[in-house]
């Protein structure tokens, strides 16, 4: 197996890249499972040179979230790295990616402040920041983004239209495990009982995704699942255009069906892109 070349350091990552052409980027914070697996995958199949990026974003997090907690698997990330042949993981700290004092971005006023944008406000603020300064750092010709991340991906293709990034932005489609969870690196805070209430969640999206091959209305798909995550700590279900639009109805190849779910003190979302 190829070793793969790890980088804390900005310019000698640049220095790396420097004259590369066909950069793929994946972008992360670790604790790589499956998901971020497909990603590389993709990655590897379609640039000559993929970088993978570890970075647990403290700006991204929100006071009492789980920053602190949140799993560091550097060993057995760079295992898979190497196992799918990434050619190098950038692995700043935060002293070397921010400044004090410094400028920001921030997140469009309406769809950057939704659902997820509005229960953790200024989440986004903080993605889209640390996304822009590694796009500036790898300077990739593709990104890969899974769309579990669903708002997350949707931002960040608008901030690659609104701040004309020259980068080609790749959409994922979620990876679940055989009971149909989406794979998360938060899912291993859930205990045995917990799991088997979080499959519920899936369960619930596909019997919606059924519903809306059907015709039904969008409040009633809204209503059963409700119905069947009426034993978890619901936070929202919303049915969404894909550019993150209200709708009336269910418009059909161009609609999300987004759900975040407290199980136990665990938060986990989960969508549907119907
Ligand atoms: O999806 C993630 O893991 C993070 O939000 C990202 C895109 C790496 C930015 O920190």
């Amino acid at each position: 197996m190829r070793r793969v070349e790890i980088f804390e350091n900005i310019d000698k990552m640049k220095k790396f890249l420097n004259g590369e052409s066909s950069i793929g980027f994946v972008p992360t914070m670790g604790a790589l499972h499956r998901g971020h697996r497909s990603l590389l995958e993709r990655a590897r199949e379609e640039n000559r040179i993929v970088v993978l990026s570890i970075f647990v974003n403290p700006t991204q997090f929100l006071e009492g979230e789980d920053f602190s907690k949140y799993p560091r698997t550097l060993e057995s990330d760079i295992e898979i790295a190497e196992e799918v042949g990434v050619d190098a993981i950038f692995l700043p700290t935060a002293e070397n990616l921010y400044f004090s004092d410094e400028l920001g971005v921030i997140a469009p006023k309406v769809r950057g402040f939704i659902l997820e944008g509005e229960r953790r406000v200024g989440h986004f603020n903080g993605v889209l920041q640390v996304v822009l300064k590694l796009f500036n750092i790898i300077n990739p010709d593709r990104a890969y983004f899974g769309k579990k991340d669903a708002q997350q991906l949707i931002l960040i293709q608008q901030m690659k239209r609104d701040l004309f990034l020259d980068v080609q932005i790749v959409p994922v489609e979620i990876v679940r495990d055989s009971d149909g969870v989406a794979l998360s690196s938060r899912n291993r805070y859930l205990s045995e009982g917990e799991r088997e209430s979080a499959r519920t969640i899936p369960e619930s999206l596909k019997i919606a995704e059924e519903m809306a091959e059907n015709g039904e209305s969008l409040a009633k798909i809204r209503d059963e699942i409700g119905d069947r995550l009426k034993n978890l700590d619901v936070e929202y279900i919303e049915i969404i255009r894909r550019d993150l639009g209200k709708i009336e109805e269910i418009e059909r190849g161009n609609s999300i069906i987004l759900l975040a779910v407290k199980v136990g003190n665990t938060r986990l979302i989960d969508n549907s892109w119907i």
